[in-house]
């Protein structure tokens, strides 16, 4: 709450100042001379260092244990940060299988085509397979626990040990759990990644993104991928991030209540096929997430009992409360049909060869009354003729 807020230095306010400056001015040669010196820390120019941001910044890394981290404008810069980090043209990447869409792209597509980067995909639920696709020039295992797609969960200390036994860099894409419940570095994992355009925004406004770990690793990033590439993080992006991690862990909470009761009422219902929620008895991987994970957030996804495609239509539009929309982690309830973007890429077979159907719903529970969401989606259920 306190952590970072210097507020002698803004008059005593209570919530620090935006401080929407280009540049810092200086007294004298020797004093700017004196500061580039320490550039990493201080500052000079708002391509690199920002006051509102590093507030933000230092309460993140505190958050996630972390020495230092770096805000950026998107989760997908800082995903992109941390990748070129510790990669060069050339490396050999593991990565598990249904990682986040775009940052799978950059991997298997563009990073592929543009530095002769290799990647070899695992569904990252044994050691064994980590192990056997490690080669001589594996430099990096990106992993995402709980994947955002099929809640698949990685063992972070068995293969944070792994990685580091070989020499090898590791990246999470952390953004479900959030530094709340997970922390990911004292499990042994190098960096972790977030998109703060979902809980650690929670308001859905905002698009931001954070890399978090040592602070050698964070100060080469901030130095080179953050002020070369230009991915400056604006000011006041950052002081939203400060007003949300004030609730941060209150809100976790709220999501975290509301989507246990929903994906037991899913569970239990006569329409509903299978839920994917990694805080159910019933999750294959539930020992595991016991294991690693302090609590649960909102996002799940489930499968309808129907692959009638005007059914499936009926009930998604039923519903009134669960808005159509395809991020996650705000205040609002929303729902999306992994079907409507994949059907535009993938054959019917590919698709369902990911081990998604036709009938499966991804939902984020919001901070709505947890009472009137399952009425909603019990509502939109009976709709569904049998
Ligand atoms: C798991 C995950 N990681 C990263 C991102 C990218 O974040 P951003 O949209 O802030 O670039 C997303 C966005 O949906 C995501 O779901």
């Amino acid at each position: 709450m306190h952590f970072g807020e210097d507020r002698n230095a803004y008059e005593g306010a209570v919530v620090p100042p935006i401080f929407q400056n280009s540049l810092f001015t200086f007294e004298s040669w020797e004093a700017i001379d004196a500061a580039y010196e320490d550039r990493t820390n201080r500052f000079i120019y708002s391509r690199g260092k920002n006051p509102t941001v590093q507030v933000a910044e230092q309460k993140l890394a505190l958050l996630a244990g972390a020495e230092k981290a770096q805000l950026f404008p998107s989760g997908m810069g800082a995903i992109s940060a941390a990748v070129l980090h510790c990669i060069n043209a050339g490396d050999h990447v593991i990565a598990i299988k249904n990682i986040y869409g775009p940052a799978n792209n950059l991997l298997g597509n563009y990073l592929t085509q543009k530095m002769g980067i290799t990647v070899t995909y695992v569904p990252g639920d044994k050691l064994e397979d980590f192990e056997a696709a490690i080669c001589d020039n594996t430099r990096l295992i990106y992993l995402e626990s709980p994947s955002s797609a099929v809640f698949g969960l990685q063992d972070l200390e068995a293969v944070g040990a792994l990685a580091r036994s070989r020499n090898i860099r590791t990246i999470i894409d952390n953004t479900w759990a959030t530094p709340i419940f997970q922390s990911a570095l004292a499990l042994g994992i190098d960096m972790e990644v977030h998109s703060c355009s979902k809980y650690i925004g929670g308001h859905s406004d905002i698009i931001a993104g954070v890399v978090m770990g040592n602070a050698k690793d964070i100060d080469a990033i901030a130095t080179r991928e953050y002020a070369w590439i230009g991915a400056k993080t604006a000011p006041f992006e950052a002081w939203l991030i400060l007003r949300s991690l004030r609730t941060l862990p209150i809100r976790l909470r709220q999501h975290q209540e509301s989507a246990m009761k929903i994906a037991r009422f899913l569970e239990a219902h006569s329409k509903i096929k299978l839920v994917r929620y990694p805080g159910l008895e019933s999750f294959p991987q539930y020992a595991l997430g016991q294991k690693q994970m302090s609590g649960y957030t909102g996002l799940m996804s489930f499968q309808l009992a129907t692959e009638d495609l005007e059914k499936i239509k009926t009930f998604f539009n039923s519903l009134q409360l669960f808005k159509i929309g395809v991020s996650w982690g705000g205040h609002e309830s929303l729902i999306y049909a992994p079907a409507i973007s994949y059907l535009k890429e993938l054959s019917l077979e590919q698709f369902t060869a990911m081990g998604i159907s036709l009938g499966d719903m991804r939902i984020s529970v919001g901070l709505e009354n947890a009472d009137d969401l399952t009425n909603d989606l019990e509502v939109a259920l009976e709709k569904i003729q049998a």
